[in-house]
């Protein structure tokens, strides 16, 4: 595929169906949206309207680190603090499915909607790729169908338009066209990242405190494992606690799983064969976090496991 004329094509297509009109955009950081955001804008200038949502879940920083590299590229971001909205919606669910649903519906029905309405946009613009609408066709994904996310019906939502300029690439094609738009390598080549973020991190219900320790964790394994070529690597909080001794007193702490998967499409994965000083030296760091004290690496493929653990 020739990018440079991919990009033209859906510049110019972008260009025609919003003609004067405004369209909005939600940016997470990861690959697929950080290409539609430039896209978004080098077809529409500020009539471009692009959201970062805080939902609370985001690594170490993270919010901070998208706004400003998309200001180095001179793309404006508005970050939105919904933290305490996803948080209540969280408050005391445990069971997978209903904590992923509870963070689509914040999304779309409590913070998208509004800003979609703030901004007077009648065209949303969604990272939706060819494997994302193969997926849902096949029945693995929940459906993306995002104006009905939003609650807009059909009949009330005339003149609302979704635009999918990303529909017919996967999701190498997306990282290659990241790279001739000019992002960095750190979003062109961006490890997956799930999209309820720490959410899926966390056994069990999720509270503020956990969210910091996971982060802290996923902030060690990610510093330890940057060089290593993998897929992907993380930190998992689990709900189940062990005895420990610290300090000459027992302790009932919290026990953290790493994980670090090798994977070509995420549909099988095969655990990485890291080093033992490496896997000792993570042990060592994370344990040093407080009130955890025991630290485990995950030995299980996908199948049968997944890889993440919500
Ligand atoms: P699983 O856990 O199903 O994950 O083996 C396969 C790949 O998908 C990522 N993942 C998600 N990505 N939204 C996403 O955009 C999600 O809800 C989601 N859940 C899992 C996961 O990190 C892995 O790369």
């Amino acid at each position: 595929m020739n990018h440079k004329a991919f990009i033209q094509e859906q510049i110019a297509e972008i260009r025609k169906t919003v003609g004067d009109g405004i369209a909005i955009n939600a940016l997470s950081g990861g690959v697929d949206s950080s290409v539609v955001t430039v896209l978004g804008h080098r077809a529409l200038g500020r009539r471009m309207k692009t959201f970062f949502v805080d939902n609370a879940l985001m690594r170490n920083g993270e919010p901070a680190q998208i706004i400003k590299l998309f200001s180095n590229l001179k793309i404006p971001v508005e970050l939105v603090d919904a933290r305490a909205e996803f948080l209540k919606a969280l408050k005391g669910v445990t069971d997978p499915e209903k904590k992923r649903q509870a963070i689509t519906d914040t999304f779309y029905a409590k913070v998208f909607v509004k800003l979609v309405k703030k901004s007077k946009a009648r065209f949303l613009m969604h990272g939706t790729i060819l494997t994302d609408i193969e997926e849902s066709v096949a029945g693995i994904k929940r459906q993306h169908n995002i104006l009905s996310q939003l609650g807009i019906k059909p009949e009330e939502a005339y003149g609302y338009s979704v635009l999918e300029p990303l529909k017919t690439l996967r999701k190498d094609g997306v990282r290659e066209v990241a790279a001739q738009l000019g992002l960095p390598k750190s979003v062109a080549q961006r490890m997956p990242f799930p999209g309820p973020a720490l959410a899926a991190r966390i056994v069990g219900a999720v509270t503020e405190a956990k969210l910091e320790i996971v982060r802290q964790a996923t902030a060690i394994v990610e510093e330890e494992l940057a060089a290593c070529d993998v897929f992907q690597y993380f930190a998992v909080l689990l709900e189940d606690r062990a005895t420990g001794i610290r300090g000459g007193k027992r302790e009932f702490g919290r026990i953290i799983v790493v994980r670090c998967v090798n994977s070509v499409d995420a549909r099988t994965a095969t655990v990485t064969r890291l080093p033992w000083n490496k896997l000792e030296r993570i042990s060592r760091r994370i344990t040093g976090l407080k009130n955890i004290n025991r630290c485990v690496y995950d030995l299980t493929p996908k199948p049968p496991a997944t890889i993440e653990y919500v």
